[in-house]
């Protein structure tokens, strides 16, 4: 129909042109056409959907599992979809022609998750407009009572608006009760994705958003709106005499049909004549197995300790009311779920490096992996100040090595020798081992104190992947990154 010069001249302007654009054109045409019944749809034009993307950051994996249920959502209508993780995203990696949706978790003092914040820093640094034509959406996962809410949604979203990006959808920021609210935001989602690019939304779309997949629980013991009651059945200090710490093992019994897994926490409330005013819960790691240890939660928790400017010795407001509780004593608590830092399958060999308190999840994994009988190998990596009195859970290892629940214990005690030595050193020690482990697939656990262990830990990690397989420290640390990004090297450090 077109002769051969008008037809270039077509081809170049769609070659040019974005999909929101193209959409434009179409209704632009049907305008000039007018009433004329044409038959135009976007079947005839065959304008496939955009693809899109679902940026998460997180730090204890809400962002990520709601993350995972909209791209459920969006796939079943009809989009080609990913996930990833901000990590390692800069902005010239965006494509203002794919549609994109954020969820961000704010920590901290209203911060980005700790992995987030190179991205964070490359969009604050990045020039007006450079992000001129993204339809994008953001939402925050937050917690109200701390005092800046959502910060950093809030902060995403004025970038994103200042580098020229539009929302085609307001931003929303959840609460704590986030769950029982997410179906609805997906729900809407589709349909505003589905408005942006002119297509319509079907029941079966709709109704495909509520994914049963990636369960999240609601209700009753799964917020600090609606905490459930434990009674302490144990509570014993796990350090000796001679220690410098004080760690408390918790035994908590509960009548409440509540469900965790492993690698979850438990959110701690303080009454508030125990919280001075700060009645923001703590979370602690589990340390129990849900089937191992059935209707009971334990915890480990140090306590934590500093010195006034008079020299007195201060205590940390949870960690205290919790070191001096007793057997039969009430606590309330709810359960954190972390759908980052998962068990993996029974087949999968294991590597934990859990110092101190990081521990907890570990004992948790290995009475878990026990009580399945599961046939992938277990290596633990601890560190403490002295063998004789910070041994956490000593007898236990013992036990589970000699059954061979636990195959492996390589143990740093940082002041039993002239020089100190940390779990970083113990895991360079081993690199053949643990190279030889992650080539055949296994999967690695970090848990403990953020500042400096898991950070000195990503850097031993780091050197052992450079001198083992002879790469540049950057390939090296894009091999530890692919690791993170591919669920491969999981943390959960605070
Ligand atoms: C996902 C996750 C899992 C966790 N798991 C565990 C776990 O398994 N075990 C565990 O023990 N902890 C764990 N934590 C840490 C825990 O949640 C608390 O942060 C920790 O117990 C400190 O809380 P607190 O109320 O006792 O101290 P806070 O009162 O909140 O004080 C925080 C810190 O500041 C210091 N401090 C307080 N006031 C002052 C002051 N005036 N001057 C100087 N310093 C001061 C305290 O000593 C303490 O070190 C976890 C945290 C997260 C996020
Ligand atoms: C240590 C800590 C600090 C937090 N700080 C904030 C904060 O400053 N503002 C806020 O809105 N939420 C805060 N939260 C709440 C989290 O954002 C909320 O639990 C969210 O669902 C976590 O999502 P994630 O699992 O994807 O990281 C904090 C949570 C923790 C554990």
């Amino acid at each position: 129909m077109l002769i051969k010069n008008q037809q270039k001249l077509l081809e170049q302007l769609l070659g040019s042109i974005n999909h929101e654009q193209k959409i434009w054109l179409a209704g632009y045409m049907q305008g000039q056409i007018g009433n004329v019944n044409t038959n135009i749809s976007s079947s005839t034009f065959n304008l496939e959907k955009p693809p899109a993307v679902i940026y998460f950051a997180t730090e204890t994996g809400n962002a990520k599992g709601l993350s995972l249920q909209v791209m459920k959502a969006i796939r079943a209508a009809g989009y080609k979809v990913k996930t990833s993780a901000v990590n390692r995203l800069k902005v010239k990696d965006i494509n203002p022609d794919t549609i994109t949706i954020f969820i961000v978790s704010t920590h901290g003092e209203g911060d980005p998750p700790e992995s987030a914040l190179p991205f964070f820093e490359d969009i604050q640094n990045a020039s007006d407009e450079q992000l001129s034509g993204l339809n994008y959406v953001v939402a925050g996962l937050g917690d109200s009572s701390y005092e800046i809410f959502c910060g950093a949604a809030t902060k995403l979203d004025k970038e994103l608006q200042r580098l020229g990006g539009k929302p085609f959808q307001a931003p929303l920021l959840f609460d704590v009760d986030y769950a029982s609210h997410t179906s609805a935001w997906i729900e809407q989602t589709v349909k505003s994705t589905n408005d942006l690019v002119g297509a319509s939304t079907s029941v079966a779309e709709e109704a495909s958003s509520l994914s049963e997949e990636f369960v999240v629980r609601t209700g009753k013991g799964y917020t600090r709106l609606e905490p459930v009651k434990g009674i302490i059945k144990h509570i014993v200090n796990l350090n000796d005499i001679d220690s410098a710490r004080q760690t408390f093992h918790i035994e908590l019994e509960y009548e409440d049909d509540i469900i965790y897994t492993c690698g979850d926490a438990a959110g701690i409330m303080l009454p508030d004549e125990d919280n001075h005013g700060d009645n923001t819960p703590r979370l602690y790691s589990i340390s129990s197995s849900p089937s191992y240890h059935e209707g009971e939660i334990h915890l480990t928790v140090a306590l934590a300790t500093y010195e006034n400017e008079d020299g007195s010795i201060g205590y940390g407001t949870y960690s205290k009311y919790l070191a001096e509780r007793q057997e039969g004593d009430e606590i309330e608590f709810y359960i954190h779920q972390n759908q980052s830092f998962n068990l993996a399958s029974d087949d999968k060999d294991i590597i934990m490096i859990g110092p101190g308190t990081g521990i907890a999840p570990f004992r948790s994994f290995i009475y878990e992996r026990s009580e399945r009988g599961a046939g992938g190998r277990n290596w633990l990596f601890f560190g403490a100040q002295h063998m004789h009195c910070d041994f956490l859970y000593q007898t236990e290892w013992q036990e589970h090595l000699a059954t061979e629940t636990l195959n492996k214990i390589d143990l740093a005690f940082s002041r039993d020798q002239t020089h100190k030595v940390y779990v970083q050193d113990l895991l360079k020690e081993k690199a053949k081992d643990i190279v030889e482990w992650i080539d055949n697939g296994a999967i690695l656990y970090l848990c403990g104190t953020r500042d400096p262990m898991s950070k000195d830990v990503d850097q031993a990690l780091i050197d052992i992947i450079t001198a083992q397989k002879s790469l540049s420290p950057e390939e090296a640390a894009d091999f530890v990154a692919d690791l993170e990004e591919n669920d491969r090297y999981l943390k959960d450090v605070y």
